[in-house]
């Protein structure tokens, strides 16, 4: 089986780029930066060049493929993305692969797309969910939550670094995952016929709270975090603003990112059933405890190796 991984570069891309190709799949990335994505290419990787946003470099790449991955987003630095990318970009994508009689579209959404379609980006992932099932082309989506990855960014680094950390007062729960355990969802897919045309809300074993997630790495920081609290009336009024400009749209889903993933508390029957389907033992699944101390030790053995060759040079300099 050809793979087409669209978003090879990203964090959940890459994942699924390495496990692919760990598993024997032919994978062709299309790639907007070739010296970008040439770690892809070190792993093993074909790169084609492609960009969402020029429909033209689209159907080219599509040859000799059977199945695509499609794991790209916009960027939020680039400007007026979301409709090219998200939206334009992706119809042309469904286009494309109808008249390549690709046999299997795999498409990643987020949780609960219908229930906030007055975020541009929740309202782009439902209108492709539709058209992607309106297209005839065996589909497999998987809705998602939040990634064990993006929680360095907003809780780990804040609190090494001595910077605020910015949370709501309500307590939200999510079922966050790592990417490398999607990953294996997704792939799991290509060998289970019946998830064929189906749509799947794929979550973690465990729902945390921000504040939870803080102590955590409290702990293994082996120290205080500065914790900013903000009502989400507040958060919602700020993300209302920055969604007034065009450039803002980013931002503003990403604000409001907090309110659309939130989840119930425990692992729930129908999670259960979802991991016994893709027959996936929950043993298996990176827990979020773990993926944080293996990072923590990580950091400190990179810190610890800095300071011996900082100790290093200056022995030679003395010598
Ligand atoms: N992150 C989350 O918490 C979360 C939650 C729910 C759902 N999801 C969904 O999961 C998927 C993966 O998310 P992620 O966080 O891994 O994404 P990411 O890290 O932001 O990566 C985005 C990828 O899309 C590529 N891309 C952007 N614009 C493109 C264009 N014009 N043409 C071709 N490729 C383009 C990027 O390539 P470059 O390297 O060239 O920029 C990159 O490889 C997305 O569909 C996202 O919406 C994510």
């Amino acid at each position: 089986m050809s793979l087409l991984i669209i978003g090879g570069t990203g964090t959940l891309g890459r994942q699924i780029v390495l496990q692919a190709l760990t598993k024997g799949y032919q994978v062709r990335c299309l790639v907007r930066n070739f010296r970008k994505a040439s770690f892809l290419k070190e792993w093993g990787a074909e790169l084609v060049y492609g960009d969402l946003s020029k429909p033209e470099t689209i159907p080219p790449c599509l040859k000799g493929i059977t199945a695509i991955i499609d794991a790209s987003t916009s960027r939020v630095d680039e400007l007026d993305a979301l409709k090219k990318v998200d939206w334009q970009g992706k119809l042309c994508l469904i286009e494309a692969a109808k008249i390549a009689n690709i046999q299997r579209f795999i498409f990643f959404s987020a949780q609960n797309v219908e229930e906030f379609k007055n975020i541009p980006l929740m309202k782009i992932k439902n209108g492709i969910e539709i058209k992607l099932k309106q297209s005839g082309i065996p589909y497999t989506i998987f809705r998602l939550t939040g990634f064990y990855q993006g929680l360095i960014e907003q809780y780990a680094i804040p609190i090494l670094e001595r910077l605020p950390i910015w949370v709501t007062n309500e307590n939200t729960y999510i079922s966050y995952m790592d990417t490398q355990d999607i990953a294996k969802f997704c792939l799991r897919s290509f060998q289970i016929s019946s998830t064929q045309n189906q749509t799947f809300f794929l979550s973690g074993s465990r729902a945390w709270v921000s504040s939870e997630i803080i102590n955590l790495c409290e702990q293994l920081a082996g120290r205080e975090a500065k914790v900013q609290r903000i009502p989400l009336f507040l958060l919602k009024i700020v993300s209302q603003f920055f969604g007034f400009f065009e450039w803002g749209q980013n931002i503003s889903d990403r604000l409001a990112f907090a309110e659309v993933l939130s989840s119930e508390n425990n692992f729930s029957k129908s999670t259960f059933d979802l991991y016994k389907r893709f027959k996936i033992d929950t043993s298996e699944i990176v827990q979020l405890d773990d993926y944080f101390l293996e990072y923590f030790i990580r950091l400190l053995k990179r810190l610890l190796d800095i300071n011996f060759e900082d100790v290093q040079k200056q022995k030679n300099l003395v010598i």
